[in-house]
């Protein structure tokens, strides 16, 4: 009894957040192939608390390619002048302009989404690696899909269960281009690469089985056959409950730490609130998944 209690205290343990998700489970090294009990410690983790987080790792864009791998198939970002050189499925994130360059994808994430949800399999994963933060700002918004969906008074529930909406990144694509004029318009070979495509807005997760309300804010255009102004309404009723405080979980980024998340559940934003004066650099993969059902 004894031996199994101290085998059980150098185990890998996961520490939850206050909030309803989120996670950290430290002593990791994610730069190594990870051991299937460690593999199963992180995985159990995500089906639990949606984010976890990895402190205090240092991966080359490489060893981030490797690290994702190990949970299925990446996916590079239509982006494409913000993949890494050597390695195309690390998008690179960041405010540093670097003689008259951009470092990378600047005001990626900055309103509330669920990663390629405009995609007909939209991510499953998203692992984020903090290469540099600022002092103060820079925090990473989440809410929790099945919180919400739990949440909503059961006629709301009932009516958006069997509904589908469209997802469009040139929808979102077009709005940030008029708020920032340095945003290239797409090419006409990546307007080809993300067509809109149609979603249930309440899917059931394919590992825990859970539902989860399914549009958001970024790339959530309409509800399927819905007048646009009855779509609308719908969409601010629905936003109005899910971007309530109690949902969600606010990541404060230390240098080193490796953040996954589980998008078919979660919806996430970018807070910035960094001085121009500030470095922020960050390097992602993202993990297919399946159609949303
Ligand atoms: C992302 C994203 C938010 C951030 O990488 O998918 O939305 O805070 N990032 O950088
Ligand atoms: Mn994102």
């Amino acid at each position: 009894m004894e031996i199994e209690l101290m085998s059980e205290s150098v185990a890998l343990e996961t520490v939850p957040s206050d909030a309803v998700l989120g996670a950290e489970i430290g002593g990791v090294n994610a730069s190594a192939p990870l051991a299937p009990d460690v593999f199963q410690t992180i995985d159990d983790a995500l089906k639990e608390r949606i984010v976890v987080c990895l402190p205090g790792q240092w991966l080359s864009p490489g060893q981030l390619v490797t690290f994702g791998q190990q949970f299925g198939e990446l996916e590079p970002h239509v982006l494409s002048q913000y993949h890494h050189p050597d390695h195309p499925e690390v998008l690179v994130l960041s405010n540093v302009v670097e003689n008259g360059k951009a470092l990378g994808f600047r005001d990626a994430g900055s309103y509330w989404h669920s990663d390629l949800s405009y995609k007909d399999k939209p991510t499953k994963y998203t692992i984020l690696h903090a290469r540099e933060v600022p002092d103060v700002g820079g925090d990473t918004l989440f809410v929790s899909g099945y919180a919400v969906y739990e949440a909503l008074p059961n006629s709301l529930r009932t009516r958006v269960s069997g509904m589908r909406a469209i997802h469009s990144y040139a929808f979102r694509h077009e709005q940030m281009i008029a708020k920032n004029k340095l945003r290239a318009p797409l090419t006409s070979e990546q307007k080809r690469a993300v067509p809109d495509v149609s979603h249930p807005a309440v899917r059931t997760h394919p590992d825990t089985g859970r539902k989860a309300l399914y549009i958001n804010p970024g790339f959530t255009k309409a509800f399927d056959g819905l007048a646009p102004a009855e779509s609308k309404a719908l969409l601010d009723d629905l936003y109005s409950i899910a971007l309530r405080p109690e949902f969600s979980y606010r990541h404060n980024w230390r240098k080193g730490d490796v953040l996954i998340w589980d998008n078919r559940c979660s919806m996430h934003l970018a807070d910035g609130g960094y001085g121009e004066d500030q470095r922020r650099l960050m390097h992602r993969v993202t993990v297919r998944g399946t159609a949303p059902v």
